[in-house]
């Protein structure tokens, strides 16, 4: 049996230590007769049942979660880790989000999902857990859930799909969907062109390999110290996914043996160094409401302003699309994140002495991480962008904050003024969009209402909205467009998003009239409707809301009780963390 030194100089072992688990596995009454009986239908041996620690593996595998359909092999060498390692591994399955297939919206059941985990995780004879993420949601789904609990976690992903290749060329997921379709409505391909891309942009497992809100999330997990080093870059079907899910195994349960819990390493210095490597990485804009929940769920207050605050001298250094060139495949390649996070460490941007799930801080683990190739991972003196971060806007057309991503943006737009031409709803915008006859050209400014938490509901991924054909037929691929929507973190473009109040709550958007004219300063952060407020006060009088109140169901509890964009878009009564007391017996 292992022994160790625990923080206060006492030999430690299993027995000692006395687990979770045992409060199920180890008594010798009834109680312990029933857990451990029906346990050993499966199969476990006696053993298992020593007072070693039970590790949860908290899967997320699903064929409708094409993302992670890997999922069940990439369990399987967790558990030889955690077996190796001394401790006993228990895999569960729990609500899988899948981007490419649920509607209204992955995003609408974000917050459910992170409920079971919470609920799974508190209610099981469970030590510590390995949480298996991958696609968008899944990510801040199960750490918002762990946090709340606060076991001893840590994050594995998936890894991203290996290059998309057509015709010669590398094609990334998402951005190499948006930017076809445009070419396609601008006349410049066919639609036998296009359908051939579509088998050959995802070409093996893994989640998208553009920095989109997986890779992003992967990289944030990796950022907070909550993954080990590589986890956010490895592809999913390289050999070394699965010797770091071994790794995972082996430290998942020093991390229970040593009482290590989640929110040790969730601390503000944890979100700080996040929040900037967001910024290096020019990731998605999506990172912005999943770290403000998560640190919700850990009492950690950051806000729209610390995004701001701490990204705007933050260069964008990957050169990954959709902000630049490369895919994640070349990001690994090209050394990874801890090389990125070597070099915010060299800038003085990284909070060196953050914990992390290594057992080394957020510096030891990086200090000597190589950058194989300057092409993908820039020097700060060639970044993609200076001011990489997250850009927050305020202003009367957004009291409560708006979002824009600068890496993805046109530097030429991001001080414009323009007349609004209104869509009241996305699907107004679906309908006239592609005709002739639209009053539209790109100095305009698209403004879409009611895509917001409440709005659409569940706060839909429709902020880029496509260009005008006949725009499009001009050369032209970008304009200032402005949501209470969010957008793929795969899509790029000068588009505003995450406004708040949203519309359907009454929020100046809502207000926007065809004609208007408005404002966008980047650089001061501001955002403007040019209407006098008498006169938005005599709109706002005959204003109502069009979004029906959902009848009853999830709808329901969404609708009541979501939060808005500038607050995570949690439920009001998730936020916080509600501990690991093992609940009653019921036998
Ligand atoms: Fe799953 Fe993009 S659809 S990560």
């Amino acid at each position: 049996m292992r022994a160790w030194v625990d923080a206060k100089g006492r030999l430690m072992t299993d027995k000692t230590r006395r687990y979770r688990s045992a409060e199920w596995f180890g008594k010798n009454d009834k109680d312990g007769f029933l857990h451990r009986s029906w346990m050993r239908n499966q199969g476990i041996p006696s053993h298992a049942f020593d007072g070693r620690p039970i590790v949860g593996i908290c899967n997320t595998w699903s064929e409708l979660t094409p993302c992670n359909a890997h999922f069940r092999t990439l369990a399987e060498h967790v558990k030889r880790g955690v077996l190796e390692a001394g401790g006993f591994p228990l895999e569960f399955p729990v609500t899988s989000l899948g981007e490419s297939n649920l509607r209204p919206t992955a995003m609408f059941l974000r917050n459910l999902a992170s409920m079971d985990v919470e609920e799974s995780l508190r209610g099981n004879p469970i030590d510590g857990v390995v949480l298996l993420c991958g696609c968008d949601k899944t990510t801040p789904s199960l750490v918002m859930g762990a946090a709340s609990v606060d076991l001893p976690s840590i994050v594995l992903s998936g890894g991203p799909m290996l290059n998309g290749k057509y015709r010669g060329r590398d094609i990334g997921s998402g951005t190499g969907v948006w930017q076809l379709t445009d070419e396609l409505k601008a006349g410049k391909i066919t639609l036998d062109d296009y359908m051939d891309a579509e088998a050959c942009m995802s070409r093996s497992a893994g989640h998208c390999m553009t920095m989109g809100t997986a890779s992003t999330m992967a990289s944030m997990v990796e950022a907070l110290g909550l993954a080990l080093p590589h986890n956010a870059a490895i592809p999913a079907v390289d050999s070394r996914r699965y010797v770091l899910a071994n790794a995972v195994g082996h430290r998942i349960v020093d991390l229970i043996r040593e009482d290590v819990r989640i929110s040790k390493i969730l601390t503000r210095e944890a979100f700080e160094n996040a929040i900037r490597v967001n910024g290096a990485i020019g990731g998605s804009t999506n990172a912005v409401v999943h770290l403000i929940a998560i640190a919700g769920r850990v009492g950690v207050d950051i806000g729209l302003d610390d995004w701001d605050r701490l990204g705007k001298d933050i260069p964008t250094i990957l050169d990954l699309q959709p902000s630049g060139r490369f895919l994640m495949e070349d990001f690994y390649y090209a050394g990874g994140l801890p090389a990125v996070i070597r070099k915010l460490g060299e800038m003085g941007a990284l909070h060196r002495d953050a914990l992390t799930v290594s057992g080394k801080t957020a510096w030891e683990r990086v200090a000597d991480a190589p950058c194989y190739d300057e092409e993908v991972i820039r020097p700060a003196d060639k970044a993609l962008t200076a001011s990489g971060g997250i850009a927050v806007l305020r202003g009367n057309l957004a009291p409560g904050g708006a979002i824009v991503k600068p890496s993805a943006a046109s530097p030429d737009l991001m001080v414009h003024r323009g007349r609004a031409v209104v869509f009241e709803s996305i699907e107004d915008y679906r309908a006239r969009i592609d005709d002739p006859d639209l009053d539209i050209d790109e100095t305009c400014v698209m403004v879409l209402k009611y895509a917001g938490p409440v709005g659409y509901p569940g706060f839909a991924e429709v902020g880029n909205m496509g260009l005008p054909p006949k725009v499009l037929k001009r050369g032209i691929r970008d304009m200032v467009r402005i949501s209470d929507g969010r957008m793929s973190g795969t899509a790029y473009g000068t588009v505003v998003l995450h406004t708040a109040p949203e519309a359907a709550l009454g929020g100046p958007l809502a207000l926007v009239e065809n004609g208007d004219m408005i404002e966008l300063d980047v650089p001061n952060r501001r955002l403007h409707l040019e209407v006098t407020d008498e006169e938005l006060a005599r709109r706002r009088e005959n204003w109502t809301s069009p979004v029906a109140k959902p009848a009853g169901g999830y709808a329901w509890l969404f609708s009541e009780h979501v939060l808005q964009a500038d607050k995570g878009v949690d439920f009001d009564f998730l936020v916080g963390c509600r501990g690991s007391a093992v609940p009653r017996e019921s036998h």
